[in-house]
């Protein structure tokens, strides 16, 4: 029987949380680290599944692409790709809102609807998620890898991620940085491991970077 190739999942962009139709709340990513780790991993060989939120990128050939919009659509087509099983990592490098509008209206809201608050629900957390099914087994085992967005405190916000979502590795970095953070083609991270190692790494392009991050991966399952 043929082997079956190395699974890796990637999250990339932002997710958008509707209002009514023609709002949402959202954030500036662009997707660049995301769809950069998965041509990456591809290149090797690996069988990528990346949930893309709405970014405007051209999908990496030899990548199985699944689109989403919301947090929740993120959540269903993780779980949804990771049950199937095998030799299986997540990399979620997403910038995944962490609210949500209670309501979602399927009419534009006129001015006169709207008042001057937005009440707001809190999304789930597709890391802590997918690490609590795993451990319960409703989802079989995979390797979880996430990126952390910070203005302050890096690392001890990194290392604080990486134990509380059960990750194997988390990849940290400043977005006030000049030259990193979201739009940027480069980018200045450390690597925080889960017994509370850093490695620091130096301002590279986004797909150097990504080269990096695929090699930590492989590593896990040497
Ligand atoms: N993440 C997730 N689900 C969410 C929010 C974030 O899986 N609802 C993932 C991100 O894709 C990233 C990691 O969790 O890999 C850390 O995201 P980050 O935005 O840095 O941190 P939060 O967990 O949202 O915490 P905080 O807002 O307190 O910084």
């Amino acid at each position: 029987m043929k082997k079956r190739a190395f699974k890796l999942i990637v999250t990339a962009g932002p997710t958008r949380e509707h209002l009514d139709p023609a709002r949402f709340i959202s954030n500036p990513s662009t997707g660049k680290m995301g769809f950069a780790i998965a041509e990456a991993a591809a290149l090797k060989g690996w069988e990528v599944y990346l949930v893309a939120g709405p970014v405007s990128l051209s999908t990496p050939k030899g990548v199985k692409r699944i689109d989403v919009v919301s947090a929740r659509d993120m959540l269903a087509a993780v779980r949804e790709t990771l049950s199937s099983g095998g030799s299986q990592a997540l990399i979620s490098a997403a910038a995944i809102a962490d609210w949500r509008p209670k309501k979602c209206s399927r009419q534009k809201l006129k001015k006169h609807q709207m008042g001057n608050v937005i009440e707001l629900v809190r999304n789930p957390d597709v890391l802590r998620t997918v690490n609590s099914q795993v451990r319960r087994k409703i989802l079989p085992p995979a390797k979880l890898i996430g990126f952390a967005a910070e203005t302050q405190n890096i690392i001890s916000e990194a290392q604080r991620k990486c134990r509380e979502k059960g990750l194997e590795f988390i990849v940290a970095n400043d977005i006030s940085e000049e030259g990193s953070g979201f739009s940027s083609d480069t980018n200045r991270v450390s690597i925080v491991y889960k017994d509370g190692n850093v490695k620091d790494l130096s301002l590279m392009p986004k797909k150097d970077l990504a080269g990096i991050i695929v090699d930590e991966i492989s590593s896990l399952f040497l």
